[in-house]
């Protein structure tokens, strides 16, 4: 029941929004690994997607810790995406942890002790339980009335059934308490955890379908459970290393979470890190040393740093990543797209975000994609589809494109007016592109 309420919330809080990788629902591969060409809102990128499937894979089994993976390229090439897809492929149960690597310079904490709790963040312990449970159709609760009001304890007895035996249980206050909480009533299929008495409802049996006219149309009905009342029985949770140190800091909580005896332990997840240049060499031989570790999640870094000088250092280093570091890392590149790529991705992104567009005014923007970035055009679909709305048309023709093609620069065009009208801007310098092989350095330093 906990759990069930749990998802009920978590659906009603959820708000769909579009985001700039909404579309992407999974990696796109078929069950021998290999990429299918448009699957999953995934176009292209083949080679990559099928490294990503692999690691993925390795996560999956488990048995690997301290993997990391690094995906290069040029800017959109997609490797947001494909962690992203690897997150969506691996499910809720396996925790994914994202971050940017700048986010850790931002907090109210020493960088290595972020970059500690991203770590934690992404390591899942699944821990299995078996505990004592009572399980059945409760057929009665009396609860005793203290002779003097308000004088002793309560006390009271529960009798429960199942489709074959039926039990007499002797209620303390607590019992009683928590009995009263969860509304149980004769007719409630019930299960108590033995150990901690947690009653869980699991909804009222089938027999006493036709009981009331009052049973609001949430109530869910179950069999009378069969056999004993009393089984073993065995659960699993899945929380993160995180999840327990919050959970840590406050009284009591740790014991909450191990009841009955423990059983397996099992670490895993995956540790995202984007735009992993922006570490500097403190946090790159933190990362070093927190890769040996048995319990480290695997972890995956995007860049899109050529040779680069690496932060806090004077060095220079391909990614701008150390070679030791580099030297673990299983390096999986992304590459640029073909016009017919970019025209699928485009197509998929107009159906995400609901707009029609004639297969004319798909070309044009196609071509744009192709001269300038596929996220300018990715972001011209919108603002056509607003340009479209406001002539009243129903679908986007080549003159919306054309009017916020005009209207919205992108960083080509935006560069070459700013080399033409230099002068009247503040702090300007010429050296855009010279004299740094890097160019983005032109802005860092
Ligand atoms: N192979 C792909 N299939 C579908 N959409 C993609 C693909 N590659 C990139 N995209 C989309 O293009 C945009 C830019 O890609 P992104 O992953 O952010 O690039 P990067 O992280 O490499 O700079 C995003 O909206 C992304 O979802
Ligand atoms: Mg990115």
């Amino acid at each position: 029941m906990a759990d069930l309420k749990l998802s009920e919330t978590r659906d009603l809080t959820r708000i769909e929004r579009i985001g700039a990788h909404s579309h992407i629902r999974g990696l796109g591969l078929d069950s021998a690994l290999e990429p299918r060409a448009v699957s999953e809102g995934m176009v292209g990128q083949t080679s990559a997607r099928k490294a990503a499937g692999v690691i993925l894979q390795m996560i999956k089994e488990g048995r690997i810790a301290g993997r990391a993976v690094l995906i290069a390229g040029q800017p959109g090439t997609g490797k947001t995406a494909i962690a992203m897809g690897m997150a969506k492929s691996l499910g809720l149960e396996t925790p994914f942890a994202m971050i940017s690597a700048s986010e850790i310079f931002s907090l109210e904490m020493s960088k290595t002790e972020a970059l500690m709790q991203s770590f934690r963040k992404a390591i899942g312990v699944r821990i299995k339980e078996e505990t004592e449970v009572i399980e059945g159709e409760v057929v009665e609760v009396q609860i005793d009335r203290p002779a003097v009001a308000g004088a002793a304890l309560k006390t009271g007895k529960l009798t429960m059934k199942t489709t074959e035996m039926e039990g007499v249980y002797d209620l303390g206050a607590k019992m009683i308490e928590s009995l009263g909480k969860e509304k149980v009533q004769s007719g409630d299929v019930i299960a108590i955890d033995k150990p901690s008495g947690k009653v869980t409802k699991l909804g009222r049996s089938f027999s006493r379908s036709r009981d009331y006219d009052a049973i609001g149309p949430q109530v869910r009905f179950v069999q009378c459970p069969d056999g004993e009342l009393q089984k073993r029985k065995e659960i699993v949770h899945c929380v993160t290393l995180h999840e327990i140190d919050v959970i840590n800091s406050r009284t009591q909580g740790f014991l909450a979470l191990f009841t009955g005896d423990t059983g397996e332990i099992r670490a895993e997840g995956v540790l995202f890190i984007d735009e992993v240049h922006m570490l500097d060499i403190e946090c790159f031989s933190f990362l070093n040393r927190a890769l040996e570790n048995e319990m480290a999640p695997i972890v995956v870094v995007a860049t899109n740093r050529g040779i680069t000088t690496i932060r806090g250092t004077n060095y220079k280093s391909p990614h701008g990543i150390p070679i030791d570091l580099l030297d673990r890392l299983l390096i999986i590149t992304t590459q640029p797209y073909t016009k017919d790529d970019i025209g699928k991705i485009l197509d998929i992104r107009c159906q995400e975000e609901d707009v029609e567009m004639a297969e004319e005014a798909k070309a044009l923007l196609t071509h744009i994609g192709v001269e300038t970035s596929l996220r300018y055009a990715i972001h011209l679909i919108t603002a056509a589809a607003l340009a479209c709305q406001k002539r009243k048309g129903k679908v986007v023709e080549n003159e919306d494109i054309t009017r916020v093609y005009n209207l919205f620069l992108d960083v080509k065009r935006s560069t070459q007016y700013l080399m033409e009208y230099q002068e009247q801007y503040m702090f300007s310098e010429a050296s855009i592109g010279d004299g740094d092989e890097d160019g983005t350095n032109a802005m860092l330093s």
